[in-house]
């Protein structure tokens, strides 16, 4: 459904983005990752037809961005970054317009505009001015305007910015809510936010597309591992017996107690590539009658990751001499 391949822009003295090759497949939820200025905005607005690239391809819902710019923006919702929204409309009224402008027929705007202020929660809002919204609504209005003419690709520029942390979960419901129905495409540069909705993430950094797989996937061809976290309640007997124990279930490689005490009530599991022991570990705690208070997967193993790629990596990129100030050959 979007298809990118060596995808290059330069700016005066920036590659902004650096031979950049995915796919998103049709229905998928893909997150697109990366810090301040690795290139994302620049890649969305390049799919989206609002920018030419440098050099490279590419096709959304089967035609060309370059050459069919209209009929990509007819079957993509786009949110941009910043959302340009005409301050004194209102919110309804704004929304009326761009389904004008969208060329719904005008019998089905009505509908469309009541059902994409349903889906982006704004009804609440419909009658106030755009001007007037806080952020977090203004941001909402932006994703209704993407979702009126029910496009069957989303494109989404950090849809969740500057939204409170319940905005952002309900943001996140909206987005898993489209799963299967909709290709989404969307960026941000919060991790877990990514990994909780994306089956898919993409990792972007000074324009090159760094890692592109499941969070698992990455987590293992990056050199991570997942970990799992383990707590019983009480303390089920010494350290040693219980570790000797997780470490017998298959795919855990080593367990180690979170506290030195002889007696930890919670270990930390270091799982084999692609395992996921979280089942069996339960049958053993159950087996041997211990009370399991949790078991859980380690969030940050990804995160960490992130963090590693966004920092370490950086000078690495730039010792194979491909930093953003040092474009090579190529775009003229
Ligand atoms: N119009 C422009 N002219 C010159 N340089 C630009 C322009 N737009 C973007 N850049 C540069 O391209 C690089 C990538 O910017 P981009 O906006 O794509 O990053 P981003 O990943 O969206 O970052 P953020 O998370 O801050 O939104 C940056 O170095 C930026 O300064
Ligand atoms: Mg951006």
């Amino acid at each position: 459904m979007i298809e990118v391949e060596h995808l290059t822009k330069d700016f005066a003295r920036t590659r902004a983005v650096d031979d950049a090759t995915f796919r998103v497949e049709p229905g998928e939820i893909v997150g697109f990752l990366g810090p301040n200025g690795a290139g994302k905005t620049t890649t969305i607005r390049i799919l989206t037809g609002f920018l030419p690239a440098s050099s490279g391809a590419a096709a959304v819902a089967g035609h060309d961005v370059f050459r069919r710019s209209l009929d990509v923006r007819r079957r993509v919702g786009y949110l941009p970054e910043n959302v340009p929204l005409y301050a004194d409309l209102r919110v309804e009224e704004y929304l009326g317009f761009r389904s004008r402008l969208k060329q719904i027929p005008p019998r089905e705007r009505r509908r469309r505009v009541e059902a994409a202020m349903e889906r982006a929660a704004v009804l609440d809002v419909r009658r106030k001015l755009v001007g007037a919204l806080s952020r977090g609504y203004r941001q909402r209005v932006g994703l209704a305007d993407a979702l009126l003419a029910d496009p069957p690709v989303l494109i989404l520029d950090e849809p969740t910015s500057g939204l409170d942390p319940l905005q952002r979960i309900e943001v996140k419901n909206l987005i898993q809510g489209l799963k299967g129905e909709k290709t989404i495409l969307f960026s941000s540069h919060i991790l877990p936010e990514v990994e909780s909705v994306c089956r898919r993430v993409l990792i972007i950094h000074r324009g090159r597309i760094l890692a592109d797989g499941t969070p698992d996937e990455l987590v293992a061809k990056l050199g991570g591992r997942v970990r799992y976290r383990v707590e019983f309640e009480p303390a089920p007997g010494p350290a040693d017996a219980i570790r000797a124990a997780l470490e017998s279930v298959p795919g855990v490689l080593a367990a180690a107690p979170e506290t030195p005490e002889p007696t930890s009530a919670s270990f930390v599991l270091t799982a084999r590539e692609g395992a996921d022991p979280r089942i069996a570990v339960f049958r053993l705690a159950a087996a041997k009658g211990w009370s399991l208070r949790e078991l859980a997967r380690e969030a940050s193993s990804l995160e960490e990751l992130f963090a590693r790629i966004a920092l370490e990596m950086a000078p690495a990129a730039a010792a194979d001499g491909g930093g953003p100030a040092a474009p090579g050959g190529g775009a003229p």
